[in-house]
């Protein structure tokens, strides 16, 4: 499974279809953020393609960071309980901050992120996501704006991944239903640990 076309059953959005979203969120986010210099907080590592496009269409003065969190335990459905793998630089306090991401799915990950920022003492703390796959939510989170509602399908590209890899795809599409079964099969075997992993593509490869 080297190549896109390997995993992908169909694109879901096109490149076309993310930059209007990011045209849109772009010029709305302009007018709301007027005058506040926020902090554009991107959350490693999903955001990272949707943050460079969407910031380049606010035509607004900000400063950047990022922070990566990361849901633990053994399992593929979420814990509940969520680290800070690496955290901002920034002081948040007083600030005006706008987390990006991909997606928010359960809320869990954006629940934990906007709570550490609010304790800290910003000003004001929302999120601007390129996909809600808000069937999916089980705690209370506000995502004040999003791209597109997504349903309940493995999404990957533009900053959605399948086991880390595959980011970079330009546009975001579907994963193979055949595919499916070989990433829970690495969180069901707890082998999610990088030697395992790459064991692991060696298995994907052979899919085809
Ligand atoms: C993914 C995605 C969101 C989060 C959403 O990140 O990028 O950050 O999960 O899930 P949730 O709403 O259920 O918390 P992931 O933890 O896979 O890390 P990544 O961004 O590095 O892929
Ligand atoms: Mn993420
Ligand atoms: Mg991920």
């Amino acid at each position: 499974a080297d190549n896109i076309n390997d995993i992908i059953d169909h694109k879901l959005f096109s490149e076309d279809d993310i930059h209007e979203m990011c045209v849109r969120l772009g010029k709305q986010l302009t007018e709301d953020y007027a005058g506040k210099k926020p902090l554009v907080v991107g959350a490693l590592k999903g955001a990272i393609y949707f943050l460079t496009d969407l910031t380049r269409q606010m035509d607004v003065a900000h400063q950047l960071d990022f922070i990566d969190v990361s849901s633990y335990g053994d399992g593929f459905e979420s814990t509940g309980k969520v680290k800070i793998v690496t955290d901002l630089a920034t002081d948040v306090k007083d600030r005006d901050v706008l987390i990006v991401e991909d997606i928010v799915d359960t809320g869990l990950t954006l629940k934990f992120m906007k709570d550490l920022i609010k304790k800290r003492g910003a000003k004001s703390v929302k999120c601007c996501a390129m996909l809600n796959k808000e069937s999916r939510r089980n705690v209370d989170v506000d995502l004040e704006y999003y791209g597109s509602k997504v349903g309940n399908e493995f999404v990957v590209g533009y900053g959605l991944d399948f086991l880390n890899m595959y980011r970079n795809i330009p546009y975001v599409g579907v994963l193979k239903p055949e595919v499916l079964p070989y990433f829970v099969f690495v969180y069901k075997s707890k082998l999610a640990n990088p030697a395992m992993l790459i064991q692991f593509q060696l298995l994907i490869e052979r899919i085809d």
